[in-house]
């Protein structure tokens, strides 16, 4: 008994030893874990939060990234950012697009999607980007942490937009792109490579500049636009984009599982009534 109580701990020690070498990695370590108000099974968005994160893709994020996937007029939505219906069709009618019919250039309407944006140095689409990335992966990369803290899609944009750091001294000056902790997925200058050419720092290089810093943006709202305020906003609307029905589908799910409980208390006791005759007699 005694010797398993030690190995379990011995393996414990061992355990996090490996979980602190990978945060050392940056993989997972670099990631931070936001209390976002539409966690759990009961968390929602927060609608000021969603309004705010909306200000900052329209004054931010949209001259490099499109959001071709999600229709303006979801703008409007109750337990989304609830814009009233008339700033919508005034926000819409600043975009144009090209009329798919007759081929001319008109302005949007509400019905119309966010535009799509390419070209060089533009971003990739931000429509579902939040549900395309884990923030969180390990232990081990079995995902459990995914059960315990959620997929981490907010978190992962989070801590890349505040993940920007010096580049560390191996660096050349002519490196391309920016240093990002979080980011894991850009390259690595071969400076900063050992000689079996893995990488010797913590993150990769990212083609996006830094773009969010302190009162990068002055909130219509008054809420203080730290840099840390901002990032959680634009990642809570980059996640309502992707995922705009969560709170009914929590919901939905939520009443589910309580007709299922109350099917299965039902369902134990018609099982009990209908063999109550049978029970206790004997066979032979
Ligand atoms: C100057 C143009 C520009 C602006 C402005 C910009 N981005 Fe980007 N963004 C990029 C480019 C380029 C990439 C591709 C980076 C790469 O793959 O190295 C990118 C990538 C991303 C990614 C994907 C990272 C990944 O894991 O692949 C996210 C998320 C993102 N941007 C969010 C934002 C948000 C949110 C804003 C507004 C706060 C923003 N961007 C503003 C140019 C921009």
């Amino acid at each position: 008994m005694r010797n398993l109580f030690i190995s379990a701990v011995a393996s414990l020690a061992l355990g996090t030893g490996t979980a602190f070498a990978l945060g050392a990695e940056g993989h997972e370590g670099s990631i931070v874990d936001v209390a976002f108000s539409f966690e759990g099974p009961f968390g929602t968005y927060d609608e000021a939060q969603l309004r705010r994160g909306f200000q900052v893709f329209n004054e931010v994020c949209a001259s490099c990234h499109g959001m071709k996937y999600v229709p303006i007029r979801s703008l409007g939505d109750e337990g989304g950012p609830a814009i009233p219906a008339d700033q919508l069709r005034d926000y819409a009618a600043t975009l144009s697009i090209i009329d798919k019919e007759s081929g001319e250039e008109r302005p949007r309407i509400p019905a119309d999607m966010f535009p799509t944006v390419v070209g060089d140095g533009m971003g990739p689409d931000l429509s579902v980007i939040a549900k395309g990335r884990a923030g969180f992966h390990g232990p081990y990369g079995l995902g459990i942490n995914q059960l315990l803290k959620g997929m981490g899609g907010a978190e992962y944009i989070y801590s890349v937009l505040v993940g920007y750091e010096e580049a560390p001294a191996c660096a050349p000056d002519d490196a391309e792109g920016y240093y990002n902790v979080a980011f894991t997925a850009g390259g690595v200058p071969d400076a900063c490579k050992d000689a079996k050419g893995v990488s010797t720092v913590a993150g990769t290089w990212i083609a996006m500049p830094q773009m969010i810093t302190d009162d990068v943006v002055t909130y219509a709202d008054g809420t203080p636009a730290s840099a840390h305020q901002v990032a959680e906003d634009i990642s809570a609307f980059l996640m309502w984009a992707a995922e705009p029905k969560l709170a009914a589908r929590k919901q939905a799910g939520f009443i589910a599982v309580l007709m299922l409980t109350l099917l299965s208390v039902l369902l134990y006791f018609s099982n009990k009534q209908l063999w109550a005759p049978h029970k206790g007699k004997k066979t032979a």
